[in-house]
């Protein structure tokens, strides 16, 4: 098992992928260490799951910045700091300065609640993403991890989990049959693509 690869996440709230992501890494069936959590939120949850498990966080929000340059500086600095491997996005709801997204090439994943490219893109998000499916009366929904390019939800699918979308659901009930998946298939869908990166 090599422990030796290094994941930074991003998240933005309740993080229950980010606590499925330490879950995985503390049971070594992740088979890497979770270096760091970006957040834009100081009230996310899951600063106070990263602080529990002494997870180093480091709170960034742009509209503080005058700046652009200066945001991206610092995060980017932040970043070699922990030198990850990935970087795995787990609900963050900002979008990835495009110099960022460049200085980790294939290295940089995201986990979206549909079956991509069907309800991706920009303002689908939460439970925005299930009432359109339930909208368009499809009879499937699910997740995808994608690689990460400076286009929303664009960048190639690197796995996908199905679940069934049942006759009375609401967006909350498809969003938890969903959200159960997740904690899944992130997990499994970083170990495959940490395989395919060169050693650390
Ligand atoms: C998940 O549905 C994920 O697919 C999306 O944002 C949500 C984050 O949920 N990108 P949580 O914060 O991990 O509970």
């Amino acid at each position: 098992m090599n422990v030796a690869h290094r994941v930074a996440v991003f998240a933005s709230g309740s993080g229950s992928n980010f606590q499925a992501l330490i879950d995985a890494s503390e049971a070594g069936t992740l088979h890497a260490k979770i270096c760091g959590l970006v957040t834009n939120n100081p009230d996310a949850k899951a600063l106070n799951r990263a602080v529990k498990h002494q997870i180093p966080v480091f709170v960034i929000n742009p509209a503080d910045f005058s700046e652009p340059e200066v945001y991206v500086w610092e995060l980017l600095s932040k970043l070699q700091e922990w030198n990850p491997d990935l970087i795995a996005l787990a609900g963050y709801l900002k979008k990835v300065p495009e110099k960022v997204i460049r200085a980790y090439p294939n290295r940089m994943v995201n986990i979206h609640p549909s079956l991509l490219p069907k309800f991706g893109g920009k303002g689908f998000y939460g439970k925005r993403v299930h009432q359109a499916v339930l909208d368009a009366g499809e009879k499937e929904s699910g997740c995808s991890v994608h690689v990460v390019t400076p286009e929303y939800d664009e960048g190639p699918v690197i796995g996908r989990a199905t679940v069934p979308v049942k006759p009375n659901d609401t967006a909350e009930t498809l969003a938890k049959r969903v959200l159960d998946q997740e904690h899944k298939l992130f997990p499994t869908i970083i170990n495959q693509h940490l395989k395919t990166l060169k050693s650390p």
